[in-house]
Protein backbone atom coordinates (compact mmCIF):
# COMPACT_ATOMS: atom_id res chain seq x y z
CA UNK A 1 0.00 0.00 0.00
CA UNK A 2 1.33 3.47 -0.73
CA UNK A 3 2.20 5.64 2.40
CA UNK A 4 -0.18 8.43 1.85
CA UNK A 5 -3.19 6.10 1.09
CA UNK A 6 -5.90 6.48 3.25
CA UNK A 7 -7.07 3.88 5.51
CA UNK A 8 -9.83 4.08 8.03
CA UNK A 9 -11.75 1.40 10.43
CA UNK A 10 -15.11 0.59 10.80
CA UNK A 11 -15.23 1.09 14.67
CA UNK A 12 -15.83 5.14 14.26
CA UNK A 13 -18.67 4.66 12.47
CA UNK A 14 -20.39 2.24 14.29
CA UNK A 15 -19.76 3.36 18.17
CA UNK A 16 -21.97 6.10 19.46
CA UNK A 17 -20.21 9.67 19.55
CA UNK A 18 -20.12 12.48 22.15
CA UNK A 19 -18.65 15.71 21.06
CA UNK A 20 -17.08 16.14 17.87
CA UNK A 21 -13.90 13.66 17.39
CA UNK A 22 -14.67 12.02 20.47
CA UNK A 23 -15.82 8.29 20.95
CA UNK A 24 -17.66 7.26 24.55
CA UNK A 25 -17.64 3.87 26.21
CA UNK A 26 -20.23 2.71 29.11
CA UNK A 27 -17.91 -0.01 30.96
CA UNK A 28 -17.41 -1.40 34.30
CA UNK A 29 -16.50 0.98 37.22
CA UNK A 30 -13.45 -0.52 38.98
CA UNK A 31 -13.92 1.15 42.34
CA UNK A 32 -16.83 -0.55 42.26
CA UNK A 33 -17.45 -4.41 42.37
CA UNK A 34 -17.26 -5.73 38.93
CA UNK A 35 -20.37 -7.10 37.15
CA UNK A 36 -19.62 -7.37 33.27
CA UNK A 37 -22.10 -5.04 31.50
CA UNK A 38 -23.48 -6.64 27.89
CA UNK A 39 -24.90 -5.65 25.23
CA UNK A 40 -28.42 -7.61 23.93
CA UNK A 41 -30.37 -6.94 21.30
CA UNK A 42 -34.02 -4.87 20.99
CA UNK A 43 -36.83 -6.74 18.57
CA UNK A 44 -35.51 -4.74 15.65
CA UNK A 45 -31.85 -6.93 16.03
CA UNK A 46 -30.34 -3.68 17.34
CA UNK A 47 -27.47 -3.97 19.78
CA UNK A 48 -28.51 -2.23 22.88
CA UNK A 49 -26.30 -1.71 26.26
CA UNK A 50 -27.63 -3.08 29.49
CA UNK A 51 -27.03 0.25 32.16
CA UNK A 52 -29.70 -0.84 34.59
CA UNK A 53 -27.72 -1.78 37.81
CA UNK A 54 -25.34 1.85 37.40
CA UNK A 55 -22.33 0.21 37.99
CA UNK A 56 -20.80 1.70 34.98
CA UNK A 57 -17.99 4.32 34.48
CA UNK A 58 -17.60 6.44 31.01
CA UNK A 59 -14.35 5.80 28.91
CA UNK A 60 -13.79 8.26 26.43
CA UNK A 61 -11.38 9.12 23.98
CA UNK A 62 -10.51 11.80 21.71
CA UNK A 63 -10.66 10.24 18.13
CA UNK A 64 -9.49 12.84 16.25
CA UNK A 65 -9.41 11.09 12.50
CA UNK A 66 -11.92 9.16 10.62
CA UNK A 67 -8.98 8.05 8.08
CA UNK A 68 -5.75 8.42 7.69
CA UNK A 69 -2.69 7.83 6.09
CA UNK A 70 -0.94 4.10 7.34
CA UNK A 71 1.62 6.33 9.26
CA UNK A 72 -0.97 7.55 11.54
CA UNK A 73 -3.18 4.53 11.97
CA UNK A 74 -2.89 5.21 15.63
CA UNK A 75 -5.36 7.94 15.61
CA UNK A 76 -8.18 5.78 14.65
CA UNK A 77 -9.81 2.90 17.18
CA UNK A 78 -9.36 -0.58 15.62
CA UNK A 79 -11.76 -3.70 16.18
CA UNK A 80 -8.41 -5.76 17.92
CA UNK A 81 -8.94 -3.10 20.22
CA UNK A 82 -12.50 -3.03 21.15
CA UNK A 83 -11.87 -7.35 21.54
CA UNK A 84 -8.94 -7.11 24.04
CA UNK A 85 -10.82 -4.51 26.14
CA UNK A 86 -13.56 -6.94 26.01
CA UNK A 87 -11.66 -9.56 27.29
CA UNK A 88 -9.33 -7.13 29.65
CA UNK A 89 -13.01 -5.45 31.14
CA UNK A 90 -14.17 -9.30 32.35
CA UNK A 91 -11.19 -10.94 33.32
CA UNK A 92 -10.28 -7.93 35.94
CA UNK A 93 -9.24 -10.79 38.53
CA UNK A 94 -5.93 -11.75 35.69
CA UNK A 95 -4.73 -8.20 35.80
CA UNK A 96 -5.48 -6.30 38.99
CA UNK A 97 -2.30 -4.99 41.17
CA UNK A 98 -0.17 -5.83 37.97
CA UNK A 99 2.27 -4.29 36.13
CA UNK A 100 1.28 -4.19 32.32
CA UNK A 101 2.26 -3.07 29.28
CA UNK A 102 1.07 -2.38 25.45
CA UNK A 103 2.57 -2.33 22.81
CA UNK A 104 1.28 -0.22 19.66
CA UNK A 105 -1.31 1.83 22.27
CA UNK A 106 -2.96 4.10 19.59
CA UNK A 107 -5.21 5.81 20.94
CA UNK A 108 -5.49 3.25 23.98
CA UNK A 109 -8.80 1.42 24.15
CA UNK A 110 -7.10 -1.52 25.61
CA UNK A 111 -4.62 -0.37 27.81
CA UNK A 112 -6.91 2.30 29.06
CA UNK A 113 -9.39 -0.87 30.57
CA UNK A 114 -6.59 -2.49 31.68
CA UNK A 115 -4.82 0.25 33.42
CA UNK A 116 -8.24 0.54 35.91
CA UNK A 117 -6.99 -2.46 37.86
CA UNK A 118 -3.71 -2.70 37.42
CA UNK A 119 -0.91 -1.04 39.08
CA UNK A 120 0.84 0.00 37.14
CA UNK A 121 0.44 0.26 32.71
CA UNK A 122 2.57 1.38 30.10
CA UNK A 123 1.11 2.65 27.19
CA UNK A 124 3.42 2.52 24.20
CA UNK A 125 3.75 3.91 20.80
CA UNK A 126 6.35 5.23 18.31
CA UNK A 127 4.51 7.90 16.10
CA UNK A 128 5.06 11.11 18.27
CA UNK A 129 1.80 12.43 16.90
CA UNK A 130 -0.35 9.17 18.46
CA UNK A 131 2.02 9.49 21.62
CA UNK A 132 0.52 13.06 22.33
CA UNK A 133 -2.96 11.98 21.90
CA UNK A 134 -2.58 8.90 23.50
CA UNK A 135 -1.12 11.01 26.27
CA UNK A 136 -4.19 13.36 26.03
CA UNK A 137 -6.75 10.10 26.33
CA UNK A 138 -5.35 8.98 29.54
CA UNK A 139 -5.38 12.56 31.15
CA UNK A 140 -9.12 12.46 30.19
CA UNK A 141 -9.70 8.97 31.79
CA UNK A 142 -7.66 9.37 34.76
CA UNK A 143 -10.47 8.93 37.15
CA UNK A 144 -11.11 5.47 35.92
CA UNK A 145 -7.92 3.78 37.14
CA UNK A 146 -7.79 2.31 40.65
CA UNK A 147 -4.32 3.21 41.23
CA UNK A 148 -2.68 6.70 41.61
CA UNK A 149 -0.51 7.03 38.90
CA UNK A 150 -0.84 3.92 37.42
CA UNK A 151 -0.65 4.85 33.99
CA UNK A 152 2.72 6.11 31.83
CA UNK A 153 2.80 6.48 28.39
CA UNK A 154 6.55 5.63 27.11
CA UNK A 155 7.86 5.84 23.35
CA UNK A 156 8.93 2.25 22.69
CA UNK A 157 9.57 1.78 19.08
CA UNK A 158 9.45 -1.94 17.95
CA UNK A 159 12.73 -1.76 15.43
CA UNK A 160 14.91 0.42 18.51
CA UNK A 161 14.34 -2.58 20.89
CA UNK A 162 13.39 -2.94 24.32
CA UNK A 163 14.35 0.79 26.20
CA UNK A 164 17.90 0.25 27.70
CA UNK A 165 18.76 3.64 28.45
CA UNK A 166 17.79 6.84 29.95
CA UNK A 167 15.69 9.02 27.52
CA UNK A 168 15.55 12.61 28.94
CA UNK A 169 15.26 14.64 25.69
CA UNK A 170 12.31 12.61 24.43
CA UNK A 171 8.86 13.90 26.29
CA UNK A 172 7.81 10.46 26.17
CA UNK A 173 11.13 9.20 27.26
CA UNK A 174 11.97 6.33 29.52
CA UNK A 175 13.52 7.24 32.59
CA UNK A 176 15.27 5.01 35.59
CA UNK A 177 12.03 4.14 37.60
CA UNK A 178 10.73 3.21 34.00
CA UNK A 179 13.37 0.81 33.34
CA UNK A 180 13.27 -0.48 36.09
CA UNK A 181 9.36 -1.21 36.35
CA UNK A 182 10.23 -2.41 32.50
CA UNK A 183 11.92 -5.33 33.90
CA UNK A 184 8.62 -6.66 36.51
CA UNK A 185 5.91 -6.91 33.45
CA UNK A 186 3.58 -9.09 33.96
CA UNK A 187 1.34 -8.54 31.41
CA UNK A 188 1.92 -7.83 27.73
CA UNK A 189 -0.87 -6.10 25.34
CA UNK A 190 -1.18 -5.90 21.43
CA UNK A 191 -4.10 -5.25 19.54
CA UNK A 192 -4.16 -5.22 15.59
CA UNK A 193 -0.31 -4.65 15.35
CA UNK A 194 -0.15 -7.16 12.27
CA UNK A 195 -0.95 -5.42 9.24
CA UNK A 196 2.98 -5.04 7.37
CA UNK A 197 5.48 -7.56 7.34
CA UNK A 198 8.47 -5.24 8.13
CA UNK A 199 6.34 -4.59 11.37
CA UNK A 200 5.50 -7.77 12.03
CA UNK A 201 9.35 -9.23 12.18
CA UNK A 202 9.85 -6.34 14.29
CA UNK A 203 7.30 -6.60 16.74
CA UNK A 204 7.71 -9.98 17.41
CA UNK A 205 11.36 -9.61 17.80
CA UNK A 206 10.41 -6.50 20.66
CA UNK A 207 7.78 -8.65 22.31
CA UNK A 208 9.85 -12.04 22.79
CA UNK A 209 12.93 -9.94 24.01
CA UNK A 210 10.15 -8.21 27.07
CA UNK A 211 8.76 -11.86 27.59
CA UNK A 212 12.42 -12.97 27.91
CA UNK A 213 14.01 -10.58 30.25
CA UNK A 214 11.19 -10.48 32.49
CA UNK A 215 11.55 -11.17 36.09
CA UNK A 216 8.66 -12.53 36.34
CA UNK A 217 6.18 -14.98 34.71
CA UNK A 218 4.71 -12.93 31.75
CA UNK A 219 2.50 -13.49 28.97
CA UNK A 220 1.05 -11.60 25.73
CA UNK A 221 -2.56 -11.40 24.80
CA UNK A 222 -2.87 -10.42 21.24
CA UNK A 223 -5.87 -9.60 18.97
CA UNK A 224 -5.38 -9.94 15.16
CA UNK A 225 -7.53 -9.65 11.99
CA UNK A 226 -7.65 -11.54 9.40
CA UNK A 227 -7.57 -9.48 6.38
CA UNK A 228 -8.26 -10.85 3.27
CA UNK A 229 -6.41 -9.95 -0.14
CA UNK A 230 -8.81 -10.70 -3.37
CA UNK A 231 -7.21 -13.55 -5.26
CA UNK A 232 -6.02 -13.81 -8.63
CA UNK A 233 -8.17 -16.09 -11.17
CA UNK A 234 -9.26 -19.21 -9.12
CA UNK A 235 -7.12 -18.27 -6.24
CA UNK A 236 -9.22 -17.90 -2.71
CA UNK A 237 -8.63 -15.16 -0.86
CA UNK A 238 -5.77 -15.36 1.75
CA UNK A 239 -5.06 -13.06 5.14
CA UNK A 240 -1.46 -12.76 3.89
CA UNK A 241 -0.10 -10.66 6.97
CA UNK A 242 -2.36 -12.85 9.39
CA UNK A 243 -0.84 -16.65 7.75
CA UNK A 244 2.50 -14.81 7.82
CA UNK A 245 2.25 -14.19 11.25
CA UNK A 246 1.85 -17.41 12.39
CA UNK A 247 4.29 -18.90 9.98
CA UNK A 248 6.89 -16.83 12.32
CA UNK A 249 5.47 -17.69 15.35
CA UNK A 250 5.13 -21.71 14.39
CA UNK A 251 9.03 -21.70 12.77
CA UNK A 252 10.35 -20.24 16.24
CA UNK A 253 13.79 -17.18 15.50
CA UNK A 254 12.39 -14.88 18.20
CA UNK A 255 15.30 -15.82 20.77
CA UNK A 256 18.32 -18.28 20.38
CA UNK A 257 16.86 -20.32 23.32
CA UNK A 258 13.12 -19.98 22.97
CA UNK A 259 9.79 -19.85 21.22
CA UNK A 260 6.30 -18.48 21.80
CA UNK A 261 3.62 -20.75 22.02
CA UNK A 262 -0.04 -19.92 21.64
CA UNK A 263 -3.46 -20.76 22.31
CA UNK A 264 -6.68 -19.21 20.68
CA UNK A 265 -8.98 -17.36 23.24
CA UNK A 266 -12.45 -18.73 22.67
CA UNK A 267 -14.63 -15.72 22.62
CA UNK A 268 -17.92 -17.03 21.90
CA UNK A 269 -19.50 -16.22 25.73
CA UNK A 270 -17.37 -13.35 26.05
CA UNK A 271 -19.48 -10.53 27.44
CA UNK A 272 -19.91 -7.81 24.96
CA UNK A 273 -19.22 -3.96 26.39
CA UNK A 274 -19.08 -2.03 22.90
CA UNK A 275 -22.10 -1.22 20.26
CA UNK A 276 -19.45 -2.32 17.42
CA UNK A 277 -20.88 -5.89 15.65
CA UNK A 278 -18.00 -7.86 16.45
CA UNK A 279 -16.04 -9.22 13.59
CA UNK A 280 -15.38 -13.34 13.04
CA UNK A 281 -12.28 -12.31 11.79
CA UNK A 282 -10.91 -10.89 14.16
CA UNK A 283 -9.24 -13.49 16.86
CA UNK A 284 -7.51 -12.85 20.49
CA UNK A 285 -4.54 -14.93 21.54
CA UNK A 286 -2.66 -15.72 24.39
CA UNK A 287 1.06 -16.48 24.09
CA UNK A 288 3.69 -17.74 26.33
CA UNK A 289 7.47 -18.04 25.76
CA UNK A 290 9.01 -21.50 26.04
CA UNK A 291 11.94 -23.01 26.33
CA UNK A 292 13.48 -24.25 22.20
CA UNK A 293 12.09 -27.78 22.35
CA UNK A 294 10.16 -27.73 25.01
C1 LIG B 1 -3.64 -0.46 13.53
S1 LIG B 1 -2.99 0.55 14.79
C2 LIG B 1 -3.70 -0.19 16.25
C3 LIG B 1 -3.84 0.82 17.35
C4 LIG B 1 -4.57 0.30 18.59
N1 LIG B 1 -3.81 -0.78 19.20
C5 LIG B 1 -5.96 -0.15 18.22
O1 LIG B 1 -6.15 -1.37 18.04
O2 LIG B 1 -6.85 0.70 18.10
C6 LIG B 1 -1.27 0.03 14.91
C7 LIG B 1 -0.47 0.76 15.98
O3 LIG B 1 0.89 0.31 15.96
C8 LIG B 1 1.75 1.44 16.06
N2 LIG B 1 3.05 1.16 15.44
C9 LIG B 1 3.34 1.02 14.13
N3 LIG B 1 4.65 0.83 13.96
C10 LIG B 1 5.22 0.82 15.19
C11 LIG B 1 6.55 0.65 15.66
N4 LIG B 1 7.58 0.47 14.82
N5 LIG B 1 6.77 0.70 16.98
C12 LIG B 1 5.74 0.91 17.84
N6 LIG B 1 4.46 1.08 17.46
C13 LIG B 1 4.20 1.04 16.14
C14 LIG B 1 0.99 2.52 15.30
O4 LIG B 1 1.45 3.85 15.60
C15 LIG B 1 -0.43 2.26 15.75
O5 LIG B 1 -0.72 2.92 16.94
Amino acid sequence: MQSDALVSTDVHWSQSRGCSGELTFLIPDAHLPSKASEVGRDSDGDLVVDRRDGRRAILRLEVPKASTPLQTVGLQVWAGALLLADFLLAHPELFSGHIALELGSGTGLAGLCLARVAKLTFLTDAEPSVLQQLQANVTLNASLFRYRDAVRVRCLDWFQGVPSKEQDANPHGWGPEDLAALQQVEVLLAADVIYDDDLTAAFLHCACAILAQAARACSLYLTIEKRFNLGFGDQEPRAQMYDDFMARVKHGCHTADHNLRGRLIDITSLPQHFTVERSKHVELWHFELVTAGG
